[in-house]
């Protein structure tokens, strides 16, 4: 055991980040310029690695590259998207290419690379056990390090969850039958999908859909007939018009929040195409598709909608696929050789939280009852990613809205805001009861703003440099877990007229 290993497992950290995927390592890319600030963030997989089974070529981002891991909450982070485009010698071409959108294949790169710089990250530990020492208000996480071979235990004071969602899995779908697979290992079995005569994918959110293009293209070359059967009403577009859009926005999750738990899970039902939905562009390069292929060849493809997948039959020599019509309320089936899943994501609480769970608090309905500022006990202590469709809205999933999430995080953990939050961005108001003091949607405009530079900070809130204004960067004392070494960097994230507040 190193000197360096010793002296971490002495250590108590700050705050410990479960997972490391697009949410925690945000999280420990923002953490990282604190001062003082010892945090540490543990993930299962050997390193950084995105969705592996969907790095189709062809796919994108369906947000803009502002939402990488910092942009949103400090935008002169060397961690952000435009840095790394520099620094690999890519912005130029990322400059004249003239489109926000990244395909995935680079975002993962991007995050590969922060990944690599980042000092506060163990990967191939896998968490297996937390509890709580109350006298000392102490978490102590277990798990498994698969460079050591034994098991191991790291203590902190607070938590964050980021071990994001499992693939879903309609009930009564053998995923052991090496015929059936979830679009989350489609790339990994795409060779295999294709020696089949029949393909069906199911479902028709972002992915069945780009599963179904990619393989669209292939259908003469192997012949295979290839289905597409989901329970959807339609294959509906994701909603992308601005005024829509503002629902990824402070101002909604502060409306949504406080809404009834019964009306936010209707609105949640209602609200499908606002995060479920396909890129409308690729609706029309899938029907595009078609019309070509059957310019050349005849093909066997078969689309439909309203058709809910009950059970799937495994005989030896085919699937049996068994269909429910919505509309219509009848049964159908289908033959097929090999089926893809393309039913989605749901979150499960972790396992080794059992420990701890009689501190967790709950909704009438057994879902996590998530709090305004992520946290999910009694404490204030232990904190979500991508866990809050219910309580925070359809943003909850949207990587751009990551870094707002991380910077209400840390302004819980740290007790003052280190990276400024944005409050109101909206033009409309979403709650009545603001719309007496909200400003008007015009205030604000860029020639109304004092200019002068020395009402803007001269350096980013990592620089040593404190010259912070208090409009910009509104701030509190820092918390005493904090304040030991908490020194220069920090004084930063001050307001200069501290006594004010
Ligand atoms: C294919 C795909 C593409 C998407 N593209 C976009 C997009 O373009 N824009 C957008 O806004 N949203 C997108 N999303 C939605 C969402 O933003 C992503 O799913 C995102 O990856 C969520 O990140 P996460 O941090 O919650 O965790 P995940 O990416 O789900 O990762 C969880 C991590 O936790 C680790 N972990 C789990 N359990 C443990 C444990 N016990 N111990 C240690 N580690 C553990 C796992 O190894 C994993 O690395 C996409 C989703 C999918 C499925
Ligand atoms: N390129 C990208 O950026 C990208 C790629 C992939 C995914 N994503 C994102 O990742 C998230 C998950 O996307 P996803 O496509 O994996 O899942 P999803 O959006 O949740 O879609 C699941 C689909 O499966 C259908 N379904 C569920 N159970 C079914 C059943 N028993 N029978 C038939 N159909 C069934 C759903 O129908 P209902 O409509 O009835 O629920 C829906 O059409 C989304 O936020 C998405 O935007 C992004």
């Amino acid at each position: 055991m190193t000197t360096q290993q010793r002296e971490m497992d002495r250590e108590i950290f700050d705050l410990l980040g479960i997972g490391i995927a697009p949410f925690n390592l945000g999280l420990a890319a923002l953490s990282e310029p604190i001062d003082g600030f010892n945090c540490l963030f543990l993930d299962a997989k050997t390193s950084f690695d995105w969705h592996p089974g969907m790095l189709l070529k062809s796919s994108r981002l369906q947000t803009p590259f502002m939402s990488d891991l910092v942009t949103m909450a400090d935008p002169t982070s060397r961690y952000s998207y435009l840095n790394f485009a520099k620094k690999t010698g890519r912005l130029y071409p990322f400059y004249i290419r003239e489109n926000f959108f990244l395909p995935r294949h680079e975002y993962n790169l991007y995050c590969q690379w922060v990944s690599q710089q980042l000092s506060n990250l163990k990967f191939g530990f896998k968490v297996t056990q937390v509890d709580y020492n109350a006298g000392e208000s102490i978490y102590r996480v277990t798990g498994f390090d698969r460079r050591s071979g034994k098991t191991h235990t790291y203590q902190c004071r607070k938590l964050v969850l980021g071990t994001g969602t499992e693939p879903y899995l309609p009930k009564d779908c053998p995923i052991q039958d090496a015929r059936v697979m979830h679009t989350a290992s489609y790339m990994q079995q795409k060779t295999y999908l294709q020696s089949q005569s029949a393909i069906t994918v199911i479902g028709s959110g972002q992915s069945a859909a780009e599963v179904f293009y990619d393989l669209l293209q292939d259908i003469d070359t192997y012949g295979y007939q290839l289905n597409w059967m989901t329970r959807s009403a339609r294959f509906y577009p994701l909603e992308y018009t601005k005024l829509t859009l503002e629902m990824t926005s402070p101002d909604y999750v502060d409306y949504f929040h406080e809404l009834t738990p019964e009306k936010r899970c209707a609105l949640i039902a209602s609200q499908k195409s606002l995060y479920k939905g396909i890129n409308a562009e690729l609706i029309n390069d899938i029907y595009d598709l078609l019309y070509q292929k059957r310019l050349i060849a005849d093909f066997q493809c078969q689309l439909m909608t309203n058709v809910a997948l009950t059970r799937i039959q495994t005989d030896p020599d085919a699937l049996k696929l068994h269909f429910q019509h919505q509309e219509q309320n009848a049964p159908l089936s289908q033959t097929t050789g090999a089926v893809v899943l393309g039913t989605g994501y749901h979150y499960r609480l972790p396992q080794f939280i059992k420990d701890i769970k009689q501190q967790i608090e709950f909704d009438d309905a057994g879902q996590l009852a998530v709090q305004r500022d992520y946290s999910i006990d009694i404490r204030g202590d232990i904190f979500v990613q991508n866990v809050g469709l219910h309580t925070h809205g359809v943003s909850s999933p949207d990587l751009g809205m990551g870094c707002y999430r991380n910077g209400i995080i840390l302004k819980a953990v740290l007790g003052y805001a280190p990276y400024h939050i944005e409050e109101h961005i909206a033009f409309q108001t979403f709650d009545p009861a603001k719309l007496a003091n909200h400003q008007p949607c015009g205030a604000n405009a860029i020639n109304t703003l004092n200019l002068n530079p020395k009402h803007f900070p001269k350096t980013s809130p990592h620089s040593n440099n404190a010259d912070a204004s208090p409009h910009l960067y509104p701030t509190q004392t820092p918390t005493s877990s904090m304040s030991a070494g908490a020194g220069t960097k920090m004084s930063v994230l001050m307001a200069p007229n501290k006594e004010a507040q």
